[in-house]
């Protein structure tokens, strides 16, 4: 696909291209799957309680369920405000707690809107996902990647030291996207770590952070890794490394950025695996950013849409949960707020130049006007049949 992977290096981010050449998305749904309506439930009148909120049937079987959010929507919309605490037990800040936000000059720390999500959730009784401390992207310009050691120190003792005592904060993505796209952006054949960065420079970025603070859970964040890919093997050599070298590692941030399109769907096999060594290594895999958009061949209509989008939830979650996964995140909560609708993160080739078609991103469980959708009875429905 190279229009798309073409379009989303100029947005200098290259997840969704990124999950098409390696093979996460197998042209096979129909056989891995079964057929595309299989696993349809009538998610509508699934049980009596499919209505409660998602933090609640979350709660029934010991998992959390929330979203990524922005304290501007939060400050500004009532109805987005309420909607995430009726559902949500957990939330991690869309922006808020990204280099350049809290760091946006060299040793100047500002925490102004990351505080004003941190206070919501302490008012709401929700946790907070630290999101994240190291990233080549959302970075003050001022900052090289990777950062020297001093810069990462001075900047993991403000952020995390300003945390430190939060009733909310309960972990952090220490590192996030660390692995490279594909081999060809690696100088390391072994671990694919994004050019320029060591195993040895992540692992002092671990120390570092435990040294700060301890207390928080600490995860590894990566996308593309839901499945038998070449990054979720090196995802995976790097958290065998730092287990290795006695590192606090508590969990795998698998971010699950999911494409499926009536011609394919997910590699189930290949994922099961991935999270099976991640049990093994005891590093507890949790979905860190979760939204599902179809690609073409579109289906044709948005009823039509919505109950696949409500389909890919069902069965990605249930494989989920069989593997013990206790917490669900997903990358905004309504498909007005959704990232992939702005024009620097639309995904290319079928959606970018084709206006009439954008009314198909429907990645999350509310739509436009905050309303449920069938997306959202499928989650419910989901931990409902947890285990
Ligand atoms: C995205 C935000 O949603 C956008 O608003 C922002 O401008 C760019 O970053 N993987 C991640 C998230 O780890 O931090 C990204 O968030 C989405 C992909």
């Amino acid at each position: 696909m190279p229009y798309r992977r073409k379009f989303l290096k100029r947005a200098g981010y290259t997840t969704l291209s990124a999950l098409l050449t390696m093979g996460f998305l197998q042209k096979d749904r129909q056989k891995e799957d079964g057929s595309t309506n299989a696993a349809t439930a009538n998610y509508l009148s699934a049980s009596a309680n499919v209505n409660s909120p998602l933090r609640q049937l979350a709660a029934a079987k010991g998992k959390l369920y929330g979203a990524a959010v922005s304290s501007e929507f939060l400050l500004q919309e009532k109805g987005y405000a309420d909607l995430i605490a009726r559902e949500c037990s957990i939330v991690t800040p869309n922006g808020e707690l990204k280099w350049n936000a809290t760091e946006p000059q060299p040793g100047k720390f500002t925490f102004e809107s990351a505080d004003a999500i941190a206070g919501f959730c302490q008012k709401h009784n929700i946790q907070l996902h630290g999101h994240t401390l190291f990233w080549h992207m959302g970075k003050p310009d001022w900052l090289p990647y990777p950062p020297t050691l001093k810069m990462l120190e001075r900047h993991i003792k403000g952020v995390m030291g300003h945390y430190r005592n939060s009733p909310v904060l309960k972990s952090w993505d220490i590192a996030n996207e660390i692995i490279a796209d594909s081999e060809n952006e690696t100088d390391n054949a072994t671990y694919g770590l994004r050019k320029g960065v060591k195993r040895e420079l992540i692992r002092d970025l671990f120390l570092i952070a435990a040294s700060v603070d301890n207390t928080k859970k600490f995860y590894l964040n990566d996308f593309g890794i839901e499945g038998a890919t070449w990054k979720s093997d090196r995802f995976l050599k790097m958290v065998e490394y730092l287990k290795n070298s006695d590192v606090k590692i508590d969990g795998a941030g698998i971010q699950s950025h999911l494409w499926f399109s009536t011609a394919y769907g997910f590699d189930k096999k290949g994922f099961n695996s991935v999270l099976k060594r991640l049990n093994d290594l005891q590093v507890k895999p949790i979905i860190t950013e979760l939204d599902i958009i179809i690609d073409a061949p579109l289906p044709d209509s948005i009823k039509k849409l919505d109950q696949m989008v409500a389909d890919s939830y069902k069965r990605y979650l249930d494989l989920c949960f069989a593997a013990g996964v206790d917490t669900v995140i997903t990358w905004g909560i309504t498909d007005r707020h959704t990232w992939i609708r702005h024009p620097d993160w639309m995904p290319g080739k079928t959606f970018r130049n084709n206006p009439s078609l954008w009314k198909f991103l429907r990645p999350l469980p509310f739509d436009e006007n905050l309303q449920p959708k069938l997306a959202r009875n499928a989650i419910a429905q989901a931990f409902q049949q947890a285990t």
